[in-house]
């Protein structure tokens, strides 16, 4: 019989991946995992450094979370949500609005963060329409990522991944993003995030009554590369919003459940938007779940006589997954138990630390850090910033390397993403930045 890389390469089509680059090479197969760490068909064992693509919070197979999954599955895997409830969903919603920031009182499920933010986008189009506007437009920012279907797609700016889908979006207003290090003013500082802030102004301004939404991520650009806003840009973003009446929804699906240091990256500037985007972390990394938060206000422009058709017609088949939604109960609990917040300061100083020793190499450009999210930009140039051209592979070539010494890790580019779990102790957070500087040395 085949071997099971040869079979990946016969039948499978993998996300964002150059297949033509994959199947030259011998693909990693992951058949466990325990605690930080992968372990792959041949037994070999690596440290999880991007958290499962962001989304791992507590480390694999951990007791609460496998256990809370296992007695769901003996009482119900799944039923709809469309017109039936369940006791797991329920107690969810009353859970993730008690740790919810101020003012959000609703929660509308979904599956993966694309589609959470679709529905965040629909909701603030349709609750506008039922106020008797049409505001057909979407205010956001160049370089964000909001997901892969077509209307986060269309709230996106990053050229490499949108661009070609361009005619097939709707029509959004795109503010400069707030991205010190290549923002061109030369600025590494508050007044340059405040000159962003001036260029939302002035985009509101030039669209007035027709903007239904700001839609951002709040204090971190992941996707775009692990761009960290200035401090004050998210309080004047939400500032403009209520100045201007437009919503603010802000997508946490990348920044949410402690990876920033506090639950949601909106604390760090006691904003509370209204509507705010989860995912990834929600379930602590075990199954796919999403939640779409609104206000009481929000939500009451949709009741009305059946006829009316103030509903919100939106749904899928997996809403509230029974066990995605026992796991993100258990994930909560852990959070709790482990006082996994709280120890956050201790690990992020140990992270810090090992950072430091990366920022100083010739060929880094900008090491960026909010909590347990971070970006090392390699660039050709130190002093004029020069990237590395997209045929050098630079990041993909730092990785595999960091691969071959036991770190899993994924590049933007010639970004090097950190992203490790939040179990991850001191010991394995200077290990991981040691290893990630090992391998920029012998790529660059
Ligand atoms: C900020 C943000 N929004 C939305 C998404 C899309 O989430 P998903 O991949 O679950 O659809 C991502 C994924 O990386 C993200 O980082």
């Amino acid at each position: 019989m085949a071997s099971l890389s040869e079979r990946d390469k016969k039948y499978i089509w993998h996300p964002f991946t150059q297949m033509r680059d994959w199947e030259a090479t011998e693909p990693l197969v992951i058949e466990r995992g325990r605690g930080n760490y992968l372990y792959d068909t041949e037994g070999r064992r690596y440290f999880d450094g991007v958290s499962s693509l962001w989304v791992n919070v507590h480390g694999h197979r951990r007791k609460e979370i496998d256990e809370a999954v296992i007695k769901q599955v003996r009482m119900l895997s799944h039923s709809t949500f469309l017109g039936l409830s369940h006791p797991p969903g329920i107690i969810l919603a009353e859970k993730l609005i008690a740790i919810a920031p101020e003012g959000l009182r609703r929660v509308f499920y979904s599956d993966n963060g694309s589609t959470s933010v679709e529905i965040g986008l629909k909701m603030a189009y349709q609750y506008w329409k039922q106020k008797g506007e049409n505001r057909p437009l979407f205010l956001c920012l160049k370089e964000a990522y909001h997901g892969d279907t077509i209307g986060s797609v269309s709230m996106g700016g990053m050229e490499l991944f949108h661009e070609i889908f361009r005619p097939l979006l709707f029509k959004t207003v795109k503010a400069p993003a707030p991205f010190c290090y290549r923002c061109g003013l030369g600025m590494k500082n508050d007044s340059c995030g405040m000159a962003c802030s001036g260029e939302l102004e002035k985009l509101i301004k030039e669209n007035e009554g027709k903007i239904s939404a700001l839609v951002m991520e709040p204090l971190v650009q992941g996707a775009g590369g692990m761009i960290m806003h200035p401090e004050g840009y998210l309080r004047r973003a939400r500032e403009l919003c209520d100045k201007y009446n437009i919503l603010l929804v802000l997508d946490e699906v990348a920044t949410g459940f402690g990876r920033t240091g506090k639950m949601f990256a909106c604390e760090h500037e006691g904003v509370s938007p209204d509507i705010m985007c989860l995912a990834k972390g929600i379930t602590g990394g075990y199954l796919p779940l999403a939640a779409t938060l609104t206000t009481e206000k929000i939500y009451k422009a949709f009741l009305g006589d059946y006829a009316e058709f103030r509903t919100f017609f939106h749904g899928h088949s997996y809403t509230a997954n029974p066990l995605a939604c026992a796991a993100a109960l258990a994930n909560l609990e852990v959070f709790d138990k482990d006082e996994t917040l709280k120890h956050m300061p201790e690990k992020e100083d140990a992270l810090a630390g090992g950072l430091e020793k990366i920022e100083r190499l010739p060929h880094v450009g900008d090491v960026r850090r909010k909590g347990f999210m971070v970006g090392i930009e390699l660039v050709k140039d130190r002093k004029t910033r020069e990237p590395y051209l997209p045929a050098e592979k630079i990041g993909i070539r730092v990785i595999t390397e960091a691969r071959r010494l036991g770190l899993i890790i994924r590049p933007l580019g010639n970004v090097i993403v950190l992203m490790p779990p939040l179990s991850s102790t001191p010991a394995e957070l200077k290990k991981i930045t040691e290893i990630t500087r090992k391998s920029i040395i012998s790529v660059t």
